[in-house]
C-alpha cells in the first residue's frame, strides 16, 4: 500500500519547502520513498540537496520525435518505463522524479495515456509519494495528481489566501480526484483570528495546522541548502514532524 501525500496552494506560499521536508522526514523511516516534483518552475531537488538532470516533460518531447524509431526487441511501454526510471535521481533515502514542463504545443494523447499507467506502475512500489504540485489550479484539471491520501492546501494567515485554500479544494472535489483528506495548512502564523477562523472551517477541511515564521528558513533559501540543514529547533520542521505523526 502506497500512502499519497500532495501539497498544493498558491505561488510563493510554502510549498516546496513543506514538500521537501516532508521526505527528509518520512525518509528516515527506511521505507521506499518517492519525491514528485510537479511544478515546472522547480527546485525541490535543491530543497532536498539533490540535481535532478532530466524531466518526464524532456522524455515526452523526445519519445513524440522518436516513438516509431524504437530500438527492435523491446514494447513501446518497456522502452518508455526504461527511460522514466533512468530519470529518477536518487537520493539519501529518497527517490525523486521531476515532471518538468507540462504538454507542448502538439497532444501527444498516444504516449501521455501510456506515461499516466507508466507513472502510477512506478509510484505502486513506493510505500510513500509526495508531490510537490505547482502553483494555482488549473494544473489539476489534468488530473495527474490522483488517488491522494492527504493533500496538504498551504495558505498565508490572509483572507485571500484562505479564500484561495477553499476554491483549491472545491476545484479537487469537483475534479473527483479521489483524495482522502483536505488540511489546511497556514504558514507563517500561530493560528487564525476570529473571521478567518470562520472561514477556514467553513471550508469544511478535516483540520487546520499551522506553521509559525521560522528565521532558519532564511539562511537555507539564501545559501540554497537542503532542509535537511534545519535545526532539529526550528519551527517549521518541529510543525512538520507533528503533521508526519498525525497524518501517516
Ligand atoms: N514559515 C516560514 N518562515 C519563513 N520563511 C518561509 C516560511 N515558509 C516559507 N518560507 C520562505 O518562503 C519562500 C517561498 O517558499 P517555497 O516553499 O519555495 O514556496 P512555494 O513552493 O509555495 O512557491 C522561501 O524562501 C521559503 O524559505
Ligand atoms: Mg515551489
Amino acid at each position: 500500500m502506497t500512502t499519497t501525500l500532495a501539497v498544493a496552494g498558491k505561488g510563493g506560499v510554502g510549498k516546496s519547502t513543506l514538500a521537501a521536508l516532508l521526505v527528509h522526514l518520512l525518509s528516515s523511516k527506511k521505507k521506499l520513498l518517492l519525491a514528485v516534483d510537479a511544478d515546472p518552475n522547480t527546485n525541490l531537488d535543491e530543497k532536498l540537496g539533490v540535481k535532478a538532470d532530466t524531466s518526464v516533460g524532456a522524455i515526452r518531447e523526445d519519445l513524440s520525435k522518436t516513438m516509431d524509431s524504437l530500438p527492435a526487441g523491446i514494447s513501446k511501454p518497456e522502452f518508455i518505463t526504461l527511460r522514466i526510471q533512468q530519470a529518477i535521481t536518487e537520493g539519501d533515502g529518497f527517490d525523486l522524479l521531476v515532471m518538468g514542463r507540462q504538454e507542448g504545443p502538439g497532444c501527444y494523447c498516444y504516449v501521455n495515456n501510456l506515461l499516466r499507467t507508466i507513472l502510477d506502475n512506478i509510484a505502486r512500489k513506493y510505500a510513500f509519494v509526495v508531490i510537490d504540485n505547482e502553483a494555482g489550479m488549473e494544473h489539476l484539471s489534468r488530473r495527474t495528481t490522483r488517488n491522494v491520501d492527504v493533500m496538504f492546501i498551504l495558505s498565508d494567515p490572509t483572507r485571500t489566501g484562505i479564500m484561495t485554500a477553499v476554491r483549491i479544494k472545491k476545484l479537487a472535489e469537483e475534479m473527483k480526484l479521489g483524495v482522502g483528506k483536505f488540511v489546511l495548512v497556514v504558514n507563517r502564523s500561530g493560528g487564525l483570528p476570529g473571521s478567518l477562523g470562520e472561514l477556514a472551517s467553513g471550508g469544511g477541511f478535516a483540520s487546520l495546522e499551522p506553521i509559525p515564521e521560522d528565521e532558519a528558513l532564511c539562511q537555507i533559501s539564501e545559501k540554497g541548502l537542503s532542509v535537511a540543514d534545519l535545526p532539529p529547533s526550528s519551527p517549521f520542521r518541529k510543525a512538520v514532524e507533528r503533521m508526519v505523526s498525525s497524518y501517516t
